[in-house]
């Protein structure tokens, strides 16, 4: 039990397991709703999964009481050969679309006409952009999902749906006979992101955009692997009813699924006339960047089901709605060429330059091209005509080559050859190699390297790293192709005149004549403010600066395991590969990059100079105990744990005189692995080393609190 249940007040006499279960079930919808349906959730994620560990145990042991509508019954049975057919007892409609105002006005005047009411309520909806599928409820239980498939014909894929926490299992309040609901399923653009930048980390395929996602995801023949899969889902619309009454309008019915436990979109609305109709999708629109989901339109829908029957259908959509889309996201555009820019790490990233194009609302000039594989899987040249994407407020990329525009001679071969990177970087005129292995290729040039240096000294003053404020790229650009700065310690000699003559001189080439030169007076508090900031900085800590020196591979966590663990620099600037290889998370690449960048004379220099221009930090002992019941012990943590950080966790047994390790050996005295624990768990006990679940780690943590 954890230190949670604990405090609480031990009731007399225990629940029976039945009891319990349904309490734990009731609990565990109960936030499911808040959080899906009224966005207010009142648990933590922990919390939760808690309760879900706790009910998974109790049904476990009590196999009698479980049940198809359990929460634990969400994830995972094995997978199907294919998905079987599903016929949709009422056809799930498309919609009319529409892109100019015009035709709104026209949509709205024919309901006039036929209604006579010129002035109609609609209900005014975003149009998701995910995949539609139908849910049929039973007497309140979730009994089969469909895919949408032809609208009269879908596919069954109700495993995966119920592996959706977004769709309630078990309809809330008293519910009717039979209630089949329609809506979206989707992927939550920042779930979307998380997934792909898991997935970029782990070399999984990642997803294209999140719409593709939703549809790949949910037509997975595996659940399990759906239910790994961020998808949500929102209700717009009813398919066959039994046993209810309905009201008199779409918005109150969209009320009424809410209280049934079905999430609908927060932006829906009620909006009169055409006048109401175009309001809504200019505020749609300038909210679209910001929305946590993707759409491409609004929809706007008759509100009155009355006025709904008295229009009917044509074909396949209703008459009393239309889709009203927002203009394409994609453009074709041209290929003025293809560059390259140079990163800090002296990487070399291809980037092309287009005709400028608007796309979804601003003008898009250039897109990275990733790396050289990227230009080759594309096949982009200079010249070439290429569809461009822009989803939301993500960053242009090119989609593909529209081949048949590609510009020929006359004998119809390509007028330009494939794209090969730059044998010599662009900035500084060094070898540009790739190594064996590396997608990306790097100018070899180093600190030596303008553009690497503008990119160091940028990252050196960024706000996590030595946190100079207002020191930007720009001013960096000019310190150094002025040469002001070669190295980020000519940043501690710089005086107040430095910075305006610096500044003049690059007025000069601009050709710019700041107002205030003109009032005949000099403007030198930005200078004065940089001096201020530069000077803060002087005082940092040991993981601050490890950070700021840019070495590869050595992010924040890996600055702040050193500094704990050797307390001081220079033991640090002179451990070997073996020593800094024992340090916990730090594994053989990491341990070769650190070694190398100390043993380089240059950067050596750079930290004296350091010194000599006043930085200076805290140093202490190294953190380790030698002694504390631990004293001796290697321990390897692996997996999530529920109660704290991994990094916690370690600090803790560090406390207690563990030394804690990246890597299982047989050396390792026992393995900590929590959720989803991978191949350090397959190695321990591969190798018969001991392993501790998270609830005996808890146990001995808290039976050995000082
Ligand atoms: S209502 C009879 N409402 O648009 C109307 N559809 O072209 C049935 N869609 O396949 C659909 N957001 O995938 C409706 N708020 C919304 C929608 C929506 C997205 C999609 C849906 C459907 C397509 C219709």
């Amino acid at each position: 039990m954890t230190s949670k249940a604990n405090n609480q007040p031990m009731t007399p006499k225990s629940p029976s397991p039945a009891t319990r279960i349904a309490e734990l079930r009731q609990q565990i919808e109960d936030a499911n709703y808040r959080y899906h349906v009224l966005d207010d959730p009142d648990i933590p994620d922990i919390e939760y999964d808690r309760l879900m560990r706790e009910l998974e145990a109790l049904e476990a042991a009590h196999p009698e009481l479980a049940s198809p509508d359990s929460p634990t019954q969400r994830v995972g049975n094995a997978p199907s050969a294919k998905f079987s057919e599903v016929r949709h007892a009422v056809p799930m409609l498309s919609l009319a679309n529409a892109f100019e105002p015009q035709e709104i006005h026209e949509f709205v005047a024919r309901i006039g006409k036929e209604t006579g009411d010129f002035e109609p309520v609609f209900s005014a909806e975003p149009k998701l952009d995910g995949l539609a599928i139908s849910l049929r409820y039973e007497n309140g239980q979730f009994v089969r999902g469909a895919t949408r498939g032809d609208g009269a014909t879908g596919e069954d894929v109700t495993v995966n749906l119920r592996t959706v926490r977004a769709i309630p299992l078990r309809l809330r309040g008293k519910t009717p006979d039979v209630l089949e609901v329609r809506g979206e399923i989707y992927m939550p653009r920042a779930a979307f992101e998380r997934y792909n930048k898991w997935a970029r980390e782990n070399g999984e395929k990642t997803l294209a955009n999140p719409r593709n996602g939703a549809a790949g995801s949910l037509r997975q023949l595996d659940p399990r692997i759906t239910a790994q899969r961020p998808l949500s889902f929102f209700a717009y619309a009813l398919g066959e009813v039994e046993g209810l009454k309905l009201p008199a309008t779409h918005s109150q019915t969209l009320a009424l699924l809410r209280d049934f436990g079905l999430p609908v979109c927060p932006q829906v609305t009620t909006a009169k006339g055409a006048e109401g109709l175009l309001a809504y999708f200019e505020q749609i629109g300038t909210q679209r960047n910001d929305l946590p989901y993707d759409i491409d339109g609004v929809v706007y829908k008759l509100d009155r089901y009355d006025q709904q029957r008295a229009m009917g259908f044509v074909s396949r959509a209703p008459r009393w709605a239309i889709a009203h889309k927002f203009p394409a996201q994609e453009e074709a555009t041209t290929v003025e060429s293809i560059e390259v820019s140079v990163g800090r790490t002296g990487a070399v990233t291809p980037f092309a330059v287009f005709t400028p194009t608007h796309v979804g609302g601003v003008t898009v000039v250039k897109a990275t091209l990733h790396n050289a594989d990227q230009v080759a899987r594309l096949d982009v040249r200079k010249g070439d005509v290429v569809i461009i994407r822009r989803a939301g407020d993500v960053i242009p990329e090119v989609v593909r080559v529209i081949e048949e525009r590609r510009p020929t001679d006359k004998e119809g071969n390509p007028l330009h050859p494939p794209f090969v990177m730059p044998a010599e970087c662009p900035a500084c005129g060094s070898a540009v190699e790739r190594e064996e292995g590396e997608v990306v290729a790097r100018c070899t040039g180093g600190l030596f390297c303008p553009a690497q240096r503008i990119q160091a000294l940028f990252h050196f003053a960024s706000r996590r790293a030595m946190d100079i404020e207002g020191l930007g790229e720009q001013f960096i650009a000019a310190l150094v192709e002025f040469d002001y700065v070669r190295t980020v310690a000519d940043l501690y000699k710089l005086t107040l005149e430095d910075f305006l003559e610096m500044k003049r001189r690059a007025d000069e080439v601009t050709g710019a004549t700041p107002a205030t030169a003109k009032a005949g007076k000099v403007a030198t508090r930005w200078a004065e403010n940089l001096i201020a900031a530069i000077d803060a900085s002087r005082n940092t800590t040991l993981e601050r600066l490890l950070y700021a020196l840019g070495i590869r591979d050595v992010g924040e966590s890996t600055a702040k395991t050193l500094a704990k663990h050797f307390g001081a620099l220079d033991p640090i600037m002179s451990a070997d590969v073996d020593t800094l290889r024992t340090v916990p998370d730090i594994g053989p690449i990491v341990a070769a990059r650190i070694a190398h960048f100390f043993a380089e004379p240059h950067n050596r220099e750079v930290i004296a100079a350091l010194r000599a221009n006043g930085v200076h930090w805290k140093e202490g002992a190294p953190q380790r105990s030698a002694d504390g019941p631990l004293a001796g012990q290697t321990v390897v943590l692996t997996g999530g744990l529920a109660a704290m950080s991994r990094d916690e966790a370690g600090d803790r047994l560090e406390a207690l005189g563990a030394k804690v390790s990246g890597s299982v050996s047989k050396k390792t005295s026992f393995v900590v692995a929590g959720e989803a624990a991978g191949s350090k768990l397959a190695k321990a006990q591969e190798l018969g080393v001991e392993i501790w679940d998270e609830e005996r780690l808890l146990a001995f943590l808290a039976g050995h609190a000082s």
